[in-house]
């Protein structure tokens, strides 16, 4: 057994990945997080592959230099897809664990077989992506009504979610899934559990959100324990940021002052 406390860095392009950080304090107690809101390079979801690894890299660079973390969470669907393979090949002594769409909880618990998937574009052109599509779809006979959503993590960030231009969005993603019986929609991307009452309200009829927090959490915890890291008592985080952030959503969602790091 070890001694000391689990060091996690866990990163996002922004708000996003503070719903992991809010899974994690839940079910890993004793452990030192820190957590870096890319902003200056957000959104992810619309940047070329190499770019969002290069960033993927930095972070882990900065997070190793200064914190001497023992995990890396990648708090993001599109930073998962473009950058977890490259990052356990250059970082073989982490405990690394990415984010991906909860389709299999979703096949698990919708009734009429058709699910929704909302993402970010580069999430959903990703291979990684197609591959688990690939491995799951053959499980039971599902229709998946796959959704990219740009703008959609701008509009989180800017807390404009009830504005006439993101509701417009909103209905005609949201509209298929309506008419098509969707029961479960998957949240594939971190952001999107900050919108799930206003997908609701679109949505107009008994829907289950799917997000993957927990379950991120759970393996960190699995991995952990593995390493001989004990799991007791109380957990604590600290916020950084590369670029602008709402301060009151930040505090809403994790009540910790955030400071800015130049990356
Ligand atoms: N929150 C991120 C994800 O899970 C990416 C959002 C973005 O910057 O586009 O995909």
């Amino acid at each position: 057994m070890k001694s000391e406390a689990l060091k996690i860095g866990i990163f996002d392009s922004g708000l996003g990945g503070l719903t992991v950080v809010q899974s994690m304090m839940q079910h890993i107690k004793g452990a030192k997080l820190f957590y870096v809101a890319d902003t200056k390079h957000a959104p992810y979801g619309e940047k070329t592959p190499e770019q969002i690894l290069q960033f993927s890299l930095a972070l882990t660079h900065y997070f190793i230099e200064n914190h001497q973390i023992d995990a890396l969470v990648i708090a993001c669907n599109t930073a998962t897809s473009a950058a977890i393979a490259t990052l356990r090949e250059k970082f073989p002594k982490l405990i690394i664990v990415g984010t991906e769409p909860a389709i299999k909880p979703a096949i698990k618990q919708s009734t009429t077989g058709h699910i929704g998937v909302l993402a970010t574009p580069a999430t959903l052109k990703g291979d990684k992506y197609q591959n688990l599509v690939d491995r799951l779809s053959t499980q039971k006979e599902v229709r998946l009504y796959e959704q990219a959503c740009p703008g959609l993590v701008e509009h989180i960030e800017n807390n404009t979610l009830q504005s006439p231009e993101s509701l417009t969005l909103l209905e005609r993603w949201l509209a298929p899934m309506r008419e098509a019986n969707v029961d479960t929609i998957v949240l594939g991307c971190t952001h999107y559990p900050l919108a799930k009452e206003v997908i609701k309200e679109v949505m107009q009829r008994e829907v289950v959100l799917i997000d993957s927090g927990d379950a991120i959490a759970k393996r960190v915890l699995d991995l952990s324990r593995k390493e001989g890291f004990q799991n007791q008592g109380s957990a604590s985080v600290k916020l950084l940021t590369t670029g602008p952030i709402d301060k009151q959503i930040v505090n809403y969602l994790v009540n910790e002052p955030i400071e800015t790091i130049v990356l």
